[in-house]
């Protein structure tokens, strides 16, 4: 028997295919990633891995239609014949190598006697493909890769953009950045990109959510993702990365200087990192997250980026385990959602949600925002936001919260196309979808204030 180290394509596909079994045994691909172990080879293993993740619900039919029992097979093969499939169908690699490298694979794989049926299931499947897929792609759902529920969901909520969406979904997402320019300026930083071999443009509808005119934030679009130790000045936090949807929150919030600010659901840190880089002067950070281990990102971010804040692990649903008692002038809810906006970035989503999830992410986002807006000072605004593209669990949430609370009323605010181009008006709120004309991740915003009347 050949063992991996013989063929690095083979033991390459393997590694792949055991990270897509775990994402399909539940686990995130992010975990499944981490728990496959480093190496030089971890680059081409995540391509592979979050390729065939994206396109399981397509590769998926397609093979089983060619097995006789396809639950009855080791986890690990079934997702080596996906593997195989997505490399056969949507990368350069010749078919015929590919069949090769499979059958190599499930030895590496320690399932020798699983090599015969590989081999046979791709040969089957390079006679017939082009048939096969012809006949699954009649449904959009498999055509797209996505779970019918959800295809349903969005074409309840965005009958007009449905094909745009799902196609946007698919796509490999940019990799913006978000410039400091109080360490750099944003001509000084295209500079040292080009100067680095890293081409780069602004995103120049940026300037729209700025209330006060700062020009802040600044995002930078690479035309290819980079490590971030590529990066010049990552390590002096010179840059972040994050996409030009999550850079709304910050000016969105308006921090002033002096101010107390909480943001409810902080970890890892990007929008608590950007709350402090870009209020006009210091402000009294207090930064939560339920979740300690997300939590130790965020205070490795901040002192990356040198920036202070106060970080607890605490439950906002549980305000006496943290609060001292003095309201705060300005809120941040990011609360935790099913992501269904930044599918390009999570294809996993595609395979680890559920519909039934939805109503209960619905229920406690609302928990999360009362007893957020509970801690807000009178005059004092929050910002609820979400990376989902459900209604459910965005102007849904807040609308039942503005019923309930009497205290509360949508603040003016940039909405819609003043905050970003294609940025749809909600009632309330501001719903950016993935695919549309901003280049964005899907997000929604709603900004709320706290009147000094009312009980
Ligand atoms: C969307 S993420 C926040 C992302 C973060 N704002 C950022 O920009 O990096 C939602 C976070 O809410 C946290 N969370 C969930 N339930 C919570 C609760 N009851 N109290 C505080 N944090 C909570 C999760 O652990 C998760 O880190």
């Amino acid at each position: 028997l050949r063992g991996p180290g013989e063929n690095p394509a083979a033991a390459v596909l393997a590694r792949a295919a055991r990270v897509v079994a775990t994402v399909v045994g539940g686990r995130s691909a992010d975990d499944a990633l981490a728990a496959s172990g480093e190496g030089s080879r971890l680059a081409a293993v995540r391509a592979i891995a979050l390729g065939t993740v994206r396109w399981y619900l397509r590769l998926e039919p397609a093979i089983d239609s060619l097995l006789e029992r396809p639950r009855g097979l080791a986890p690990e093969i079934h997702a080596l014949l996906l593997a195989a499939a997505h490399q056969m169908e949507y990368s350069r690699v010749a078919p015929e190598l590919t069949v090769h490298t499979a059958v190599d694979a499930a030895r590496a794989l320690r399932q020798p006697r699983a090599a015969a049926l590989v081999n046979a299931v791709l040969r089957r499947l390079l006679a017939g493909r082009q048939a096969l897929f012809a006949r699954l792609d009649a449904e959009l759902a498999t055509r797209t890769a996505h779970p019918r529920w959800l295809v349903e969901k969005l074409s309840q909520a965005w009958p007009e953009r449905l094909g745009t969406i799902l196609e946007a979904n698919n796509l490999h997402p940019p990799m913006v950045l978000r410039l400091n320019p109080r360490r750099r300026s944003a001509k000084q930083y295209l500079a040292d990109l080009a100067g680095a071999g890293i081409a780069a443009s602004l995103v120049e509808w940026g300037e729209r959510a700025r209330p006060h005119g700062v020009p802040w934030p600044v995002g930078v679009r690479l035309e290819r993702p980079v490590p971030v130790a590529g990066l010049p000045g990552f390590s002096e936090g010179w840059v972040s990365v994050q996409d030009a949807a999550a850079q709304l929150a910050a000016p969105l919030v308006d921090a002033a200087p002096g101010m107390r600010v909480l943001d409810a659901c902080a970890a890892p840190g990007g929008k608590a990192a950007h709350l402090l880089e870009s209020a006009p002067g210091p402000i009294e950070l207090t930064a939560i997250d339920i979740d300690a281990r997300r939590l130790e990102r965020l205070e490795e971010s901040l002192a990356r980026l040198g920036l202070p804040a106060s970080c607890r692990a605490a439950d906002i649903r549980d305000p006496q385990s943290f609060w001292d008692g003095k309201p705060f002038e300005r809120v941040l809810v990011d609360a935790p959602c099913s992501g269904t906006g930044v599918i390009r970035r999570h294809p996993d989503i595609k395979l680890l949600r559920r519909p039934t999830d939805i109503p209960v992410l619905a229920r406690n986002q609302l928990a999360i925002l009362e007893a957020a807006f509970g801690l807000l000072a009178p005059g004092g605004r929050l910002v609820y936001c979400t990376c989902s593209a459900l209604p459910e669990e965005n102007e849904g949430v807040v609308a039942r919260f503005l019923e309930r609370q009497r205290q509360a009323r949508p603040a003016s605010a940039p909405a819609g196309e003043a905050l970003a181009p294609g940025a749809l008006e909600r009632n309330p709120g501001t719903q950016l979808l993935c695919g549309g004309a901003a280049g964005t991740d899907g997000f929604y915003y709603a900004c709320i204030e706290k009147t000094t009347t009312g009980t």
